[in-house]
């Protein structure tokens, strides 16, 4: 593939752009939408600890060296934090790079990135049941639907079913390509 896709840590002009892309219906799309967000503990975070090693983190998604986006990662428990702590993740894209095929190398490689790095045994996501371009980014990276968690999210004057997806480690496998 003639491009080439890295994650790398956030800097301040990264936020600048993330601001004024994801900052309206438009730019956030209908799915992620949830009114203007204060971007101040963002900010705080990148000065205190980069967004990194902490209970959500972000790192920002390139391609060729050019800023498409960033993929982030929240802690999740199912009991305990020692013994139950998995990882959830998110992404999204700068306006121009959705559907190039980048969501789905950025998750990919994030998933990678915390097996790698991290000793969770499952990461999870979740979406929206009509978001159709993060569903097949999911499947295409081998996560397996886990169910339906009904009315979760309040979006756009309503409320709206999420699907809850997971991959384990073993399903990954570190050699996947
Ligand atoms: C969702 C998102 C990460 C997908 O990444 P992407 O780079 O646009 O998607 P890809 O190009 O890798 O395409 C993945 C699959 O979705 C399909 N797809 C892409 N855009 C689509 C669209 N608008 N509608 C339907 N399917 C679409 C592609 O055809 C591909 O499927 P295929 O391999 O079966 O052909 C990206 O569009 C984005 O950041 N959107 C805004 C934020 C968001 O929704 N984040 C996810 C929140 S849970």
């Amino acid at each position: 593939m003639p491009d080439h896709l890295a994650l790398r840590p956030v800097t301040e002009a990264d936020l600048d752009a993330f601001d004024s892309a994801f900052q309206s219906e438009s730019g956030a799309t209908p799915h992620q939408w949830f009114g203007f967000t204060p971007n101040i503990a963002l900010r705080e975070a990148l000065r205190t600890r980069g967004l990194l090693a902490g209970a959500d983190n972000m790192l920002s998604v390139t391609v060729d060296g050019e800023l498409a986006g960033r993929v982030e990662w929240l802690e999740r428990r199912w009991g305990r934090r020692d013994t139950s702590l998995c990882w959830e993740i998110a992404v999204g894209l700068l306006p121009d790079w959705r559907g190039r095929g980048v969501g789905t190398r950025a998750q990919r490689e994030l998933v990678r990135y915390l097996f790698t790095h991290t000793r969770v045994e499952r990461v999870q996501a979740t979406t929206d049941p009509e978001n159709t371009a993060e569903i097949r980014c999911l499947e295409k990276i081998g996560f397996r639907l886990e169910g339906v968690v009904r009315r979760a999210q309040w979006r756009g004057g309503r409320w709206h079913d999420q699907l809850l997806f997971s991959i384990l480690r073993d399903e990954f496998g570190l050699a996947s390509g």
